[in-house]
């Protein structure tokens, strides 16, 4: 295949535009010609990056099952591989290439095998750029905002024998009733919004996945409750900022209105990510505190303790609005366990202001994080100041960092040696399959003897030993 079938191209510049147009609801119907497409061929998804991507992924994967493709996890085995990228920082993107460098050569066993790009990277010009120039083995690329077209693509791509590349710049719209693969079958992740107005100065995300647009209450809380009846546990609200859920819709229904009223469902554990300290609203700190299903752990990236930073990040809350955030949890939620997101060595940060950060993670007692060097990211505010801290200095910050978090950690699991915890019972670990290995209502990894009977259901615990990273126990009735 040489001929390029290539409707649109990304670009940052209209990515950054928010046009204010009304955001459209499509409802997906698989059209008949479809249908066979898959019929004896394979595929394989290579998921990277955050859970938007990973449900995504669980969309691609039933559009496909409903074309009659079947999945495999061998690179050699399949028909179609398609690479689910992430943009966010520059070591996600130099992966992708190094593994689609790497699997081009199974088109020799197999010419008819296709590979696809899709997801984040795509939606950057200079991705277009790199794969045209130097990815021939590419077939089929598109984005974030066009996964209901892969079926079309794909059609396409057999009819005409031309590579299809389609990637939308323009603000998304929401696509409602798209088939769904999930990869487990008592967690599902449920999107509530897409896509991200913040524009913190560093992040490639509002430019990768368009305006921020809310779903319908209607349709999340049908959503949770179809999954509740159908045997799922525990569902984890996904969007860039949930807590701005809803300003999009005018209709005065907000996150904590959201939360209160998935309160009321029969699933029996809510998760949310990611939380935004600039929208995060003492209504959903009260229902949280009226615990029920809402799980008391909360996600909360603060990224830097240095208000200097933090305003050159555009984060729009200083470090002081951030503690009176965490008070006010601790208070509503007196055993919450808090985790972050912290970005060192961002353009200009001193040494001064990456102490301030470590102050602040001892003042919160952080129970984990995501901790990051700061990527430069082409098209982002940032990527034009100045960054004169050299390289090893912001691995020594990193390292530093990271003691400091790693003694919260451990300092958060000791605080449940002893104590019975209810635990959902994801599977046998991997290490011994006498073992079973599930997440507790903290969020904390649990390992324990168990019988895999026991496999997707919520059992206690009681704590013998914190690790670092787990916490190990024995089950009581
Ligand atoms: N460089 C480093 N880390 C980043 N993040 C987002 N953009 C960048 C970047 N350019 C981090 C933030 C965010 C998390 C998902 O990724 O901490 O909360
Ligand atoms: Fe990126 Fe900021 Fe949006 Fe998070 S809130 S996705 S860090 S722009």
């Amino acid at each position: 295949m040489k001929k390029y079938s290539s409707y649109f191209e990304p670009s940052l510049k209209d990515a950054r535009k928010r046009l204010h147009k009304d955001t459209a609801i499509i409802n997906f119907h698989m059209e008949p010609r479809y249908f066979d497409l898959g019929k004896n061929k394979k595929y394989l998804i290579k998921t990277y990056g955050c859970q938007a991507n990973i449900a995504d992924s669980e969309r691609i994967a039933g559009l496909l099952e409903a074309m009659g493709y079947s999945e495999v996890f061998e690179d050699d085995k399949s028909d179609l591989i398609l690479f689910n990228t992430c943009a966010i920082r520059e070591n996600a993107e130099d992966r992708v290439f190094g593994e689609v460098g790497r699997i081009k050569s199974l088109k020799k066993t197999n010419p008819n095998l296709l590979i696809g790009i899709c997801g984040c990277m795509p939606q950057e010009e200079k991705t277009i750029k790199t794969i045209k120039e130097k990815h021939p083995e590419v077939d089929l690329v598109f984005g974030t905002h066009n996964i209901f077209r892969l079926p079309e693509y794909l059609y396409e791509i057999k009819e005409k024998s031309e590579k299809v590349f389609e990637v939308f710049s323009y603000e998304g719209d929401i696509v409602e009733d798209m088939p769904v693969k999930r990869d487990h079958n008592k967690k599902a992740w449920v999107n509530i919004t897409f896509g991200c107005d913040e524009f913190c100065t560093y992040c490639i995300v509002p430019y990768t996945r368009g305006k921020e647009r809310s779903r319908s209450p209607e349709h999340i809380i049908n959503e949770v409750k179809e999954l509740a009846s159908n045997g799922y546990k525990e569902v984890t609200l996904l969007g860039q900022n949930v807590n701005s859920y809803g300003k999009d819709l005018n209709i005065g229904y907000t996150f904590a209105n959201l939360l209160s009223d998935l309160q009321k469902t029969d699933i029996e554990r809510v998760r949310f990510t990611t939380s935004h300290p600039k929208d995060l609203d003492l209504a959903t700190i009260e229902v949280m505190g009226r615990r029920g299903n809402i799980m008391p752990h909360l996600h909360l990236p603060v990224q830097s303790g240095s208000n200097t930073v933090l305003k050159k990040m555009n984060r729009k809350y200083t470090k002081e609005d951030y503690i009176n955030l965490i008070t006010a949890l601790k208070n509503a939620v007196p055993d919450i366990a808090i985790t972050t997101d912290i970005i060192v060595g961002f353009p200009t940060e001193t040494e001064e202001d990456y102490l301030k950060t470590l102050e602040l993670v001892k003042e919160v007692g952080f129970e984990g994080a995501y901790t990051f060097i700061y990527s430069k990211r082409e098209g982002t505010p940032a990527a034009k100041y100045e960054d004169d801290t050299p390289a090893d200095v912001k691995k020594t910050r990193l390292l530093n960092l990271n003691k400091l978090i790693n003694e919260g950690f451990l300092k958060g699991n000791k605080r449940f040696e002893g104590k019975i915890v209810k635990v959902l019972v994801d599977g046998e670990s991997a290490k011994n399959d006498e073992m079973l290995t599930g997440y507790s209502e903290h969020n904390k990894l649990v390992n324990f003897k168990g019988d895999s009977s026991l496999i997707g259901s919520i059992v206690n615990v009681k704590i013998d030993k914190a690790y670092t990273w787990h916490l190990r126990g024995t089950i009581v009735k």
